[in-house]
């Protein structure tokens, strides 16, 4: 057994739990390198990762008997338009008296879009060639000069990503937002394990660890302190989206609505699956009476293409990842620091260190899903919305939910909203962007403005 004064407790910890091997390197390292690992070691809870091993290996239990969840369908003209136009009222009123606040999960690694760097850092203006976060930025000012408030901005990173992200939003004067509405903190951390259920070391003295799932975003919110801060600034409402999404309208007047009239703890945005096997989960009311959300690769092939008397999907309403939190509520399960959400386990390739350098070998990542934090209340309602006009997923390098495929809806849309407001695209142009500094939907277009005769048009606000 290794030994080092003073901290006799925690190695023998890691004996007792079979983690011996990353002590492999000991020999190697200096004092200095010594302590910091066995600082990493002494935060780490064996007996829930020996747990989440064993679920791990056991493959995830079946979820609870479900039935798709019932969901406010998109207004027709002729229904719901009443409670329709009450609840966009109601919306405006809360964003104005600085109510509400708009915040990202962007701990993600990209590793899918083969990116090397913060998602948010990407760039996706067909035209401009804004980033991510410049797309979402600009959203909020817009918002905020509409509503004549100020929006603050919340960002989860994680330890990979956090200081680039700091410094990116620097090095931008955070697009034009004010310092002190930008919050930006962390996520949580935790430990991947191989097939053996043994702990991956990165390096010599470190341990391997991945971001704990956007599910930590409701733990890290409350222990970073920032939801107390939005208390303090009087926030009621947090309205959470995923980075990736250029088209998501971050402060919606009549999603917000419909969460304050209907008493809400929870709201979501769903959405009619294009087809089958799309790869985004369904709202269903599990056998308890809670609303949530099966992920794609846990709803079985047979209930995927089941089909309704009408024809239609019958899980068909899928969630983009779009949610309405209320502070009161999240103060209530966070408990001041942490939420338990349950970990799932995703098989995935680890780099290792080993002698002969890093090995990619097999393992296990845990995440929590913020979904998870759905059916623990009843007070919990899901708002169908326009697939074209919210939700442009920018995952994959290329094909199905690309920057190719995410571009040409954000086109669409600029094509829809002036057409609606009667103004013509010429033929010759072949990509037209709105900036969100624009124009935040179609009225707020100005009817005057007229479309430049070029091949590719970025529509910003005049800069006087
Ligand atoms: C996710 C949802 C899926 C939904 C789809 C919509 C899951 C498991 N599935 O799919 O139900 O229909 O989006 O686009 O989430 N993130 C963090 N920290 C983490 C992990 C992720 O902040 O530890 C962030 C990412 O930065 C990103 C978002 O969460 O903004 C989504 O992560 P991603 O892994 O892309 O989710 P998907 O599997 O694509």
């Amino acid at each position: 057994m290794i030994s080092f004064p003073g901290r006799e407790e925690v190695i023998r910890r890691v004996y007792d739990h079979g983690q011996e091997r990353i002590f492999d390197f000991w020999n190697e390292i200096s004092d200095s390198e010594k302590l910091r690992l066995l600082d990493d070691v002494e935060s780490i809870d064996f007996t829930l990762l020996e747990r989440l091993f064993r679920q791990a290996e056991q493959g995830s239990p079946p979820p609870m008997g479900f039935e798709p969840a019932p969901y406010i369908p998109l207004a027709g003209e002729e229904e719901g338009g009443a409670e329709f136009r009450e609840a966009r009222e109601r919306g405006r009123e809360l964003i104005s008296e600085g109510a509400v606040a708009a915040f990202v999960v962007a701990g993600g690694q990209g590793s899918r879009l083969g990116f090397d760097g913060p998602k948010g850092l990407f760039s996706a203006g067909p035209v401009s060639g804004k980033s991510l976060f410049q797309i979402h930025a600009e959203q909020i000012r817009k918002s905020s000069e509409k509503f004549g408030v100020r929006i603050p901005w919340l960002i989860m990173t994680s330890h990979s990503n956090h200081d680039q992200t700091v410094r990116f939003l620097e090095d931008n004067s955070r697009f034009g937002l004010d310092a002190a509405d930008v919050y930006v903190f962390p996520q949580g951390m935790i430990p991947s394990l191989d097939l053996e259920g043994k702990l991956i070391l990165e390096t010599p003295s470190s341990i391997f660890k991945n971001p704990d799932g956007h599910g930590g975003s409701l733990g890290a919110l409350a222990g970073s302190g920032t939801l107390h801060a939005m208390r303090e600034r009087g926030i009621r409402i947090i309205s959470y989206f995923q980075v990736d999404n250029p088209l998501v309208s971050i402060i919606d007047p009549l999603f917000i609505g419909f969460h304050s009239l209907r008493k809400a703890d929870i709201s979501s945005k769903g959405l009619m699956k294009a087809y089958p096997e799309e790869r985004i989960g369904v709202f269903v009311r599990f056998d308890n009476g809670a609303i949530g959300v099966v992920e794609y690769s846990d709803l079985p092939e047979e209930l995927q293409k089941q089909r309704d008397e009408r024809g239609r999907l019958r899980y068909r309403m899928g969630s983009i990842a779009i949610h309405l939190f209320g502070v009161d509520y999240l103060e209530s399960i966070t408990g001041g620091t942490d939420l338990s959400l349950p970990f799932h386990a995703a098989r995935k390739k680890i780099g290792s260190h080993t002698a002969n350098g890093i090995r990619e070998i097999d393992g296990y990542k845990f995440e929590k899903f913020v979904f998870d934090a759905l059916p623990l209340t009843e007070r919990n309602i899901v708002l169908e919305t326009k697939r074209e006009e919210e939700f442009a997923p920018i995952k994959n390098p290329s094909g199905v939910d690309s920057v190719e495929s995410a571009q040409g809806l954000m086109d669409a849309r600029a094509r829809r909203w002036l057409r609606e407001r009667g103004i013509d695209v010429p033929p010759s142009t072949a990509v037209v962007e709105i900036s969100p500094l624009l124009a935040l939907e179609p009225g707020d277009i100005p009817a005057s403005l007229r479309v430049p005769d070029r091949k590719r048009v970025n529509l910003e606000p005049d800069k006087d």
